[in-house]
């Protein structure tokens, strides 16, 4: 499974990929916001900062436009800021004809805002490089976002579809190693449940004792 981080900020980029096994970048457009980044020349300079970052890494950089023309337009100048770049596009109609067109010559895709099963069949068939389904934003209406990866990756097993699967809007480490059960291909996460994966009290306490036991004789 693959390990994305959903995040503009340089800094905690940088932080995952110190750990050596980050193999991509998530944003979307509030992310960009957070960063105070503001007006095309900017974002696109950030995205750039990004590709620079994640050394041959997928960056997803999302369009703003919502309508065929606008995202085809939009999808194009993204895709040339850098070959780390896939491009994001909403689940919508003029989305999903935009993703064929996308499929079609060449350039990469990210299917955002998936919620259900018909709409990553929808994708597959516009041959989406990756699919988006929100998890964490599921399990907000009390429905089950878990549940959903497993649905979509039986399907695809089952149709053969290459999509792969980013599980997306995680919340917390259990919901990577949920998604991961599930049979999600990727999941982007925010660095803190990244890190979040690292925590077990055992391996605290059992690192003091052998320290303590080893200092007992060599020091
Ligand atoms: C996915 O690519 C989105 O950027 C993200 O995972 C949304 O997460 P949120 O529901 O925590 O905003």
């Amino acid at each position: 499974m693959k390990f994305f981080i959903d995040t503009a900020n340089l800094d905690q980029i940088r932080e995952a990929m110190d750990l050596g096994i980050l193999d991509g970048v998530t944003t979307n457009p509030s992310l960009m916001a957070k960063e105070g980044i503001s007006g095309t020349k900017n974002i696109y300079a950030h995205y750039k900062k990004i590709c620079k970052l994640v050394d041959g890494g997928d960056v997803s950089a999302e369009v703003i436009a919502t309508d065929y023309k606008g995202i085809i337009e939009e999808g194009k100048k993204l895709s040339d800021l850098s070959e780390n770049i896939v491009v994001k596009v909403p689940m919508i109609k003029d989305g999903v004809k935009a993703i064929s067109y996308f499929t079609d010559h060449g350039i990469s895709t990210n299917c955002t805002l998936v919620f259900s099963a018909g709409q990553a069949i929808l994708a597959a068939k516009a041959g989406a490089t990756y699919l988006s389904p929100f998890i964490g934003r599921v399990d907000d209406i009390t429905w089950d976002g878990i549940k959903l990866i497993e649905e979509i990756a039986s399907i695809y097993s089952m149709q053969g579809y290459m999509t792969e699967i980013l599980a997306a809007s995680i919340r917390s480490p259990l919901h990577i190693v949920q998604a991961a059960k599930a049979g999600a291909d990727v999941v982007t996460c925010p660095l803190s449940s990244i890190m979040g994966l690292l925590n077990h009290p055992l391996t605290d306490i059992g690192l003091a004792k052998f320290l303590e036991d080893h200092h007992k004789l060599n020091s």
